[in-house]
């Protein structure tokens, strides 16, 4: 750990427009202050305060939080409630009815719009329709559909009647979401004919009867089709049933069911350092409450703003930052199907103008990628678009690089509007340190500060705090109502994931390294500790990508690590042992390629390795371990200056160094 040292030598600070503090939900620094003060006086008051005045209870709590069988904390436990009637009938009973909860833009630039009284009547007629198949409390149902409003209304159908959702992202192999289906034991699976993106159909139906067909998911019955493209679909007669039949004829209300505070609202798949993705699950009342309370604290959302965030509802942010947070929140929020570079890179710019989008959330790795396009295109350059719609402006999913935090101030934000840098993961369920608009001078690079209630710090290998400005590990010390229950199915992996013993047990392990400012106390996220990667703001463990490899008949062996890349934050390096001899370079080429589409089938297109390297053998120690951080150095083409005297083959560095 002595080796992370902060690395970042930044200076340059934008205090809040005063404009926008006057405002703000959070204005200036005293009253984040006096807030953080509060959750430190009194911890369980601070939040009971906040889940009393925020959300609707249909049995109110009266307990806060139950530490009796750490770390399996619970929340406003004998409180019940339902996440659906907190993001819809709350709008109808305070006059939001007819105000649009979702602007639609499909890939081809169709604009559909919903109101909160439709969408209310579009959720309530799936959850009757979902109902009428037997499905109820308790039981688990897999979404794999694109982004549209039947996905989120597949949601919220779910949360609705007890339900508990597990979205799995539509970029997932037929695999990935088999064992997802497995893992969750769903009783049914949503999906659509197709998705478009970028002009292209990705034929979503068949990849699910694919998945369906691997086997194992005995337990799924019903398999219900949202028809996008009226695309050609395989059909199995009584399993398979279209989503406008199911919905049809069904009344458009249906009572939401009360469910205790701590049940899961869903279960999510990320990745983890060893080979199984984890299901994180969440639960009810701590998840919404820290969903809508991050939406008026981050994104300081008002009545009139148009609220746009760019994930796919596959990911974290597009359950707490589409499917639910807005919706609790009342915003009118933009939602899109396709992609940033379709039909041009001008797209999300010319959608802003267009849509008069005000606060808008995206990933650093589409920064960085439209700042490319932009530059070697005049006519997609920001420049061109009427963005005087913007008033803030976020991130999410990895570290920004202050050049491109510069640039998205500069060019997007005209130098008028705050970024909210937002540092959280699936587990948190919600932001954790983020500047707050109002209030957080910005410093780019830098998430800043926690957030109130969050207690985030920097410690070393035994749990023990670091001084500020040397590096360490990020823990947050205290739990939050909506941090991870468990790992679905695997609490012991829970346990040791996230508590682990060496640090003492009771501190929540992130999974990152962190440095704090030496005077400002400011978090600067240094990248994951573990064997996980940050490709594109998408999370995936080395570890995964190399059992897809070695599941491969010609692959005797393979090693996957990370190195740095300019616009994908990081990119996919796979060092690959073959059964049969090293391939000479033209071979390699192929090869390669074959091995990079065997990743796509097994885990998706996002894991396919960007560069693929063929040596004899790996470098190992006498012991047989491999060294990962000499792989690194060669990802990177750096000269190795570490110790290689416990390598059994060093001769093994400079092939793999030479190797294509
Ligand atoms: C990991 C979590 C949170 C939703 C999307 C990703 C990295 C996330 C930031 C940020 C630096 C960040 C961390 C974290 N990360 N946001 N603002 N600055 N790093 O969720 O897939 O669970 O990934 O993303 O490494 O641990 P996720």
């Amino acid at each position: 750990m002595s080796a992370i040292e902060s690395v970042m030598q930044e200076h340059r600070v934008f205090p809040p427009p005063e404009s926008f503090a006057k405002s703000a939900a959070i204005s200036g620094m005293d009253a984040y202050r006096a807030l953080c003060e509060e959750a430190e006086r009194d911890y369980e008051g601070f939040w009971a305060r906040h889940a009393r005045e925020q959300l609707v209870w249909a049995k109110p709590f009266t307990k806060v939080l139950n530490e009796s069988n750490a770390p399996f904390y619970k929340w406003f436990e004998d409180g019940q409630l339902n996440a659906s009637y907190n993001c819809l009938e709350r709008n109808l009973e305070n006059g939001n009815a007819d105000k649009v909860a979702i602007v639609f833009e499909a890939d081809d630039g169709t604009v559909t719009r919903v109101t909160y009284r439709e969408l209310h009547a579009r959720v309530c007629q799936l959850a009757n329709g979902l109902k009428a198949l037997g499905i109820g409390k308790g039981d688990r149902v897999v979404i794999y559909m694109p982004m549209s409003i039947e996905g989120v209304c597949a949601m919220q159908a779910c949360a609705r009647i007890g339900a508990t959702h597990s979205v799995v992202f539509g970029g997932f192999s037929a695999k990935s979401l088999q064992e997802r289906l497995v893992d969750v034991g769903a009783v049914a699976l949503l999906t659509a004919d197709e998705q478009m993106r970028g002009g292209k159909a990705l034929p979503l139906k068949a990849i699910a009867d694919e998945a369906l067909a691997l086997g194992g998911c005995e337990a799924v019955k019903h398999v219900v089709v949202y028809r996008r493209t009226g695309g050609k679909v395989n059909w199995v007669e009584g399993r398979d049933r279209w989503l406008d039949e199911v919905c049809a004829g069904q009344p458009e209300t249906c009572e939401a069911e009360p469910v205790d505070a701590e049940h899961p609202l869903f279960v999510l798949y990320t990745s983890g350092s060893t080979g199984k993705p984890k299901g994180v699950q969440h639960s009810t009342g701590g998840y919404l409450l820290w969903a809508l309370m991050t939406m008026k604290w981050t994104f300081d959302i008002k009545p009139d703003d148009l609220y746009w965030c760019t994930a796919d509802i596959g990911w974290v942010t597009g359950h707490t930052y589409i499917a639910y947070g807005p919706l609790a929140a009342g915003a009118t929020q933009l939602m899109f199907e396709g992609i940033p570079t379709y039909p041009n890179a001008g797209r999300f710019w010319d959608m802003i103008a267009r849509h008069k989008v005000s606060v808008f959330y995206t990933a650093p790795t589409a920064i960085r990628s439209l700042i490319k396009a932009a530059e070697a295109d005049q006519a997609v350059h920001p420049k061109q678009y009427d963005l005087s719609s913007l008033r803030l402006l976020g991130t999410v999913g990895e570290p920004i690089n202050p050049e491109a935090w510069m640039w998205y101030h500069e060019n997007i934000g005209r130098g008028r509007c705050p970024i909210v840098d937002t540092f959280w993961q699936t587990e948190t369920g919600g932001h954790m340190i983020t500047p707050l608009p109002g209030a957080t001078p910005l410093v780019p690079g830098s998430c800043t500060l926690p957030l109130p209630g969050i207690m985030a710090a920097v410690v070393d290998e035994t749990g023990q705090d670091v001084p500020n400005g040397s590096g360490g590990i990020l823990v947050v010390k205290r739990p939050w109502p909506a941090m991870i229950r468990t790992i679905w199915g695997d609490p012991e992996r829970f346990r040791k994931s996230y508590f682990p013993a060496e640090l003492g047990g009771k501190l929540y392990l992130a999974g990152d390294g962190a440095v704090r400012d030496k005077e400002t106390g400011y978090f600067t996220i240094m990248g994951r500790i573990d064997d996980v990667l940050n490709v594109s703001g998408h999370r995936m463990g080395t570890m995964e990508i190399e059992s897809a490899l070695v599941a491969n008949p010609i692959v005797a062996e393979a090693a996957v690590v990370g190195r740095p890349d300019d616009t994908t934050g990081e990119a996919i390096c796979a060092f690959v042992v073959l059964k049969r001899a090293r391939p000479n370079d033209e071979e390699a080429v192929q090869i390669a390629n074959e091995l990079r589409n065997w990743v796509a089938k097994e885990i998706g297109p996002i894991a396919k390795p960007k560069d693929i390297r063929f040596g004899d053998n790996l470098p190992k120690t006498r012991s047989g371990k491999i060294m990962r951080r000499l792989l690194r150095s060669l990802a990177k083409n750096e000269e190795i200056t570490q110790d290689t005297s416990t390598l059994e083959n060093p001769a093994i560095l400079e092939q793999l160094r030479q190797a294509k």
